[in-house]
Order: C-alpha cells, then structure tokens, then sequence
C-alpha cells in the first residue's frame, strides 16, 4: 500500500514470526535484524520520516509462557527503536498497539476511555510500550500515533498454536475436524480485515499529522456460532463443532467504538466480514490446502 503511493520502503523484521515470502518480490529494502539489537535500529532509522512499529512478540498465551522474552521485545525493543528514532531525527511513529492493554472488557463497546487493565504479560507490555512512545513524543516532540487493533484477519494469516480463530477455524474445517468453540458460542468478536488495518496506517503515518490514540476495529460484532457457520457455508465443509468449557480469562463481548478514529482521521473500515472470509478461504484454499 506504501509502495503503490510511491514511498520508499525499508522493512526491519527478525523473521521470527514474519515469512519473508510475503516481501520478496516487492521493491523495498529489507534489513534482517532485531528491534533489541540497539545498531541496528539505529542505523535502520537513518533518512527515514515514519516509523511503522509493528514488531513484537505477539499474544496473551504466548506472554504467559514466555513472560520475560514478550517484555524485552514489546517494551525494551520499542525504547530502541525511539532511540534509534532520536539519534537520526525521525520524526513520526504509528504504533501497532492492541485491544489487550484494555484486560477484561467492562463494557459491550469499548471507546478509547475504556480503564486500562491488562491482564496479561501482552497486554501489559504493549500498554507500556503505547505509554512509552506516547512519553517520548511529549518530551522529543515526535508525532506518535497508537491504534489499538481488536482482532486482526484475513490473506497471509498463517494458522499457528497462537493463532486467531479464524485461522484456526479454517485450518479444522480442511483437516476434517470439528470447530472447537469455548462455552455456548453466544460470545462476540469485532474482526477487522488486515486490509482496513493497513489503510488505517498509512493514513495515520501519511495524511494525519497530531499525536493521538485511536481504537481500530470494524465497529461492529459477531457471535462465535455465527463466525463458524459462516466458515462452514463459505468452505462449504462441515465437520460440526465441538463445544468446550468457557475459558476463564475469555471476555464475553468486545465490539470496538469506531467514532474516534473517524472523527479525527476519516478512518472507516469498509471491508464486511463475510467478503473478507471468502477471500481468506479461497487463498486457505490455493496456498495452503492445494500447496501441500
Ligand atoms: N493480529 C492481531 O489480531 C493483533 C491485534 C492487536 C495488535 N496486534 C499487533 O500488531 C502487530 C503485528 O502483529 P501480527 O499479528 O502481524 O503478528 P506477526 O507475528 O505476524 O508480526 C510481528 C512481526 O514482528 C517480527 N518480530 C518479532 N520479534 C522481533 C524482533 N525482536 N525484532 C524484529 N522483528 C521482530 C516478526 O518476525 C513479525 O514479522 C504487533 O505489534 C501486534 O502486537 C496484532
């Protein structure tokens, strides 16, 4: 998206999570390191204007067994990363923040006002690293904008023992096993397409231009039942569900507020969940199912 509006890319990623494959027929300058070694941040940062921080050691269960790794990543990283910013004048940053430094839900809609209660080593650590960023642009005078994605979907999202449910959902549903759904499934999810997510960035690194934070969601909600139904229609495979205890840490219902973000940005996510499922399946389908 950066690309197609004639931005020079650097893209910095230790590939621990990250597939290369996904880069490598664009024309962007890919430097392989990592946001804790302090040099190559720094020499990363050099003659750039916009810093798009999404690195990080990513969800709650994999902060709860590697609590100390997520914290050096998320927190200490991002301080490289402002440093490196610092030493070479860089001026902006957009950060990858999440709907996690929240911790349990208090409210069926969550606007940015919502009490910060991360409950998680994740959550924790990317609140920090928001509070951070948000500490270094009042002192350095660097613009930081902060979107809090809630839960992100769609092409290139690979299935893993961390992953989201849709993912997960799909990789049952072409293995032939049931949907696993914690409790009665009555419980909601906002689902944002990657697509909107990436739209919302570039606007907030290229057309917005004060510090702020914003909630980045589709603004709207949908039940577990109906997300594995609407998976079993679109597949047009059913291998049923196999409904689980509910999971104690899980929330019951989390819908983004979207009005802020709009508002100050003119962000709106446009792309309806059920479009961006089918298009999910389909690439499932061509670069994971036939590849095999
Ligand atoms: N996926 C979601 O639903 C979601 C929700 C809220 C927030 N986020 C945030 O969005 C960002 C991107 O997450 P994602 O879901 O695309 O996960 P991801 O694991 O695909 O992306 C993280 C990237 O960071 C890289 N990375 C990890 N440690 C690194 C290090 N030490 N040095 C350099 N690179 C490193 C990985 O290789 C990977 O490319 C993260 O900051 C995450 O906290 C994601």
């Amino acid at each position: 998206m950066l690309l197609s509006k004639g931005v020079d890319v650097v893209v910095f990623d230790n590939l621990s999570s990250g597939n290369y494959d996904n880069i490598k027929d664009l024309p962007v300058h890919f430097i392989k390191g990592d946001v804790l070694d302090k040099d190559a941040i720094s020499d990363a940062c050099k003659g750039i204007d916009v810093v798009f921080h999404l690195a990080a050691s990513v969800g709650r269960q994999r902060s709860i067994d590697h609590p100390q790794l997520d914290s050096e990543i998320n927190l200490i990283g991002t301080i490289d990363v402002l440093e490196g910013m610092r030493a070479h004048r860089v001026k902006k940053i957009v950060y990858s923040s999440s709907a996690a430094i929240f911790g349990e839900l208090l409210f069926p809609e969550i606007d940015e006002n919502h009490p910060q209660n991360a409950d998680s080593p994740y959550g924790v650590s990317k609140l920090a690293a928001e509070k951070m960023i948000l500490s270094y642009a009042g002192i350095y005078g660097i613009t930081a904008v902060c979107l809090r994605y809630f839960n992100i979907y769609g092409v290139n999202q690979r299935y893993d023992l961390y992953g989201n449910v849709i993912p997960i959902f799909a990789h049952r549903l072409f293995a032939g096993q049931p949907l696993i759904i914690y409790g009665d499934g009555t419980q909601t999810r906002d689902f944002v397409n990657v697509y909107d997510v990436a739209r919302a960035n570039v606007m907030a690194g290229l057309e917005y231009d004060k510090t702020n934070v914003f909630n980045l969601g589709s603004g709207e909600s949908i039940t577990i039942n109906r997300l594995a139904e609407m998976l079993q229609e679109i597949s047009g495979i059913n291998t049923g569900i196999d409904y689980q205890p509910e999971r104690k840490a899980d929330v019951k219902h989390c819908k983004a507020n979207a009005n802020k973000v709009y508002e100050n940005m003119g962000f709106k996510a446009v792309v309806p969940l059920e479009e961006g499922v089918k298009e999910y399946i389909d690439w499932y389908r061509k670069n994971i199912v036939e590849a095999l």
